[in-house]
C-alpha cells in the first residue's frame, strides 16, 4: 500500500500534522492487525466459514452467502438466524428457491421487514439457477435481481474471495473512526469508501469484510467503543484525536411524516372452527404481494379513504403503532359485528394457523391486538 497515499488522504480528512507524523494508518498493518483479531475472535456463524480455510466445496456455498448477506441487510445477526435455518432447510440450495412459489417465500419472509427483496429473492434465484449458478465477480454479480453494491461487494469477497471493498454500516463507523473523518454522512461516504479500499487486503477480503462487521459490532460499537481492547487502537485516528464514539457524524434526523389507516377483523366460526378474512395486498410497493388484514388503502392512497369492506356495525378494538422507514402509522383497528360475509378476493384462514399466514409485523401486531380482547 503507497503509504504516501493514505497520509494524502488522511490529511484532506482532518487528521492533524502532528497526528500524521506521529503514526499515519498503515493499511497493510491495519489489515494484518485486523486479521490476527479476526483469527481468535470472529464469531461462529452458520453462514461463515471459520476464517483463514479454505472456501468450501460444497456448491450451496454462494447460495447461503448471498442469502444471508440479503436477511443481514434488514436486521441483527439475532434476528436473521431463525430466518436463515428456516430458508435453508426449506430450500438447500438455489434451484430449491428458483422452484419455490413466491408467496410462499414472501410468508416465510414475512417478519424480516421490505418485502420487495424477498420478490427479488426468488427472481434472483431463478436468474442463478438458469446460468447455472452464481457469478464470482462483483461486476457480474452486481446484474442480477436485487443485488446492490453491498450485497454484490460482499458475495464476491465472503463466497468466491475476490478483491471487494464491502461497506456496511460497521465498515463505515470502523473506517471513520479509524481516519477520522468527521465530515457529516452522508457526503462522507465517498471518503469512507475510499479509505475502506485504501484498507482492503488483496488476499482474505471476504475474512477482512467481516473481521470490520464483528469489530463494529463488538468494540467499536456506536456508543462507548472499547478502544482499550481494540487491535486497531494504535492505527486509529479519531482516538488520537480524541472522541471515537461522536463518528461517524449523523445527519439531523428529519421527523417521519405521521400517517393513519384503518384494517378490519372479520371472524367467522367458534372453537377450533374460527376464521379470520385476510386479503392478498395488490402490487409490488410497501408490502406488495403479502398476506393481510383487509384496510382502508392508506398504504395506496394516501391515509385511506375510510369506507368500512362490509356494512354493518364495527367495534373499534384499538390501534397499533408501527415505524416504516419512511412513516409513523398508527393503525386502527376494527371488528366487524355485523351478519354479511366479505366478497371479493380473499380467503378465510383459521385463527390455530394465524401464524404460518405470513402476516408482515404490522399485520401480526394487529392480530395479536384483536386477540388478546377474545
Ligand atoms: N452483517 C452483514 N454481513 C455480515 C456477516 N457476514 N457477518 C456478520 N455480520 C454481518
Amino acid at each position: 500500500m503507497p503509504i504516501p497515499i493514505l497520509r494524502s488522504l488522511c490529511h484532506s480528512l482532518g487528521v492533524t500534522a502532528s497526528d500524521k507524523h506521529q503514526s499515519s494508518p498503515n493499511a497493510g498493518e491495519i489489515s494484518g492487525d485486523l486479521l490476527d483479531w479476526y483469527d481468535t475472535h470472529a464469531r461462529k456463524l452458520p453462514w461463515r466459514n471459520p476464517p483463514g480455510n479454505a472456501r468450501p466445496k460444497d456448491p450451496a456455498w454462494p447460495y447461503r452467502v448471498w442469502l444471508s448477506e440479503v436477511m443481514l441487510q434488514q436486521t441483527t445477526v439475532a434476528a436473521v438466524k431463525p430466518y436463515f435455518a428456516k430458508f435453508t432447510e426449506t430450500w438447500p440450495n438455489v434451484e430449491a428457491l428458483a422452484d419455490a412459489s413466491e408467496d410462499d417465500v414472501m410468508a416465510a419472509w414475512a417478519g424480516l421487514g421490505y418485502y420487495s427483496r424477498a420478490r427479488n429473492l426468488v427472481k434472483c434465484a431463478a436468474d442463478v439457477a438458469e446460468r447455472g449458478g452464481f457469478p464470482s465477480t462483483e461486476a457480474e454479480l452486481l446484474k442480477l435481481p436485487g443485488l446492490g453494491a453491498y450485497t454484490a461487494a460482499a458475495v464476491a469477497a465472503i463466497a468466491f474471495g475476490e478483491r471487494a471493498v464491502v461497506v456496511d454500516a460497521n465498515v463505515e463507523r470502523v473506517t471513520a473512526r479509524l481516519f477520522n473523518i468527521t465530515e457529516p454522512l452522508p457526503a462522507a461516504r465517498k471518503a469512507i469508501r475510499e479509505c475502506a479500499d485504501q484498507i482492503t487486503p488483496d488476499t482474505r477480503a471476504g475474512d477482512f469484510a467481516q473481521a470490520v462487521m464483528d469489530l463494529g459490532s463488538s468494540l467499536c460499537t456506536t456508543k462507548a467503543p472499547k478502544c482499550l481492547l481494540c487491535p486497531l487502537t494504535d492505527h486509529c485516528a479519531a482516538r488520537r484525536v480524541g472522541e471515537p464514539e461522536r463518528l461517524p457524524v449523523k445527519p439531523a434526523k428529519k421527523a417521519k411524516p405521521e400517517r393513519i389507516g384503518t384494517a378490519y377483523w372479520i371472524e367467522r366460526g367458534d372453537g377450533d372452527a374460527r376464521e379470520v378474512w385476510l386479503v392478498k395486498r395488490e402490487g409490488t410497493g410497501m408490502l406488495g404481494g403479502m398476506r393481510s388484514l383487509p384496510d382502508n388503502g392508506w398504504s395506496a392512497r394516501n391515509d385511506g379513504d375510510g369506507a368500512p369492506p362490509l356494512s354493518g356495525d364495527w367495534r373499534d378494538l384499538g390501534a397499533v403503532r408501527h415505524i416504516f422507514t419512511h412513516a409513523h402509522l398508527t393503525l386502527t383497528l376494527e371488528r366487524y359485528e355485523g351478519s354479511q360475509a366479505p366478497v371479493g378476493k380473499g380467503e378465510w384462514w383459521p385463527l390455530e394457523r394465524l401464524e404460518d399466514a405470513g402476516l408482515p409485523t404490522l399485520f401480526a401486531k394487529a392480530a395479536r391486538l384483536a386477540l388478546a380482547q377474545d
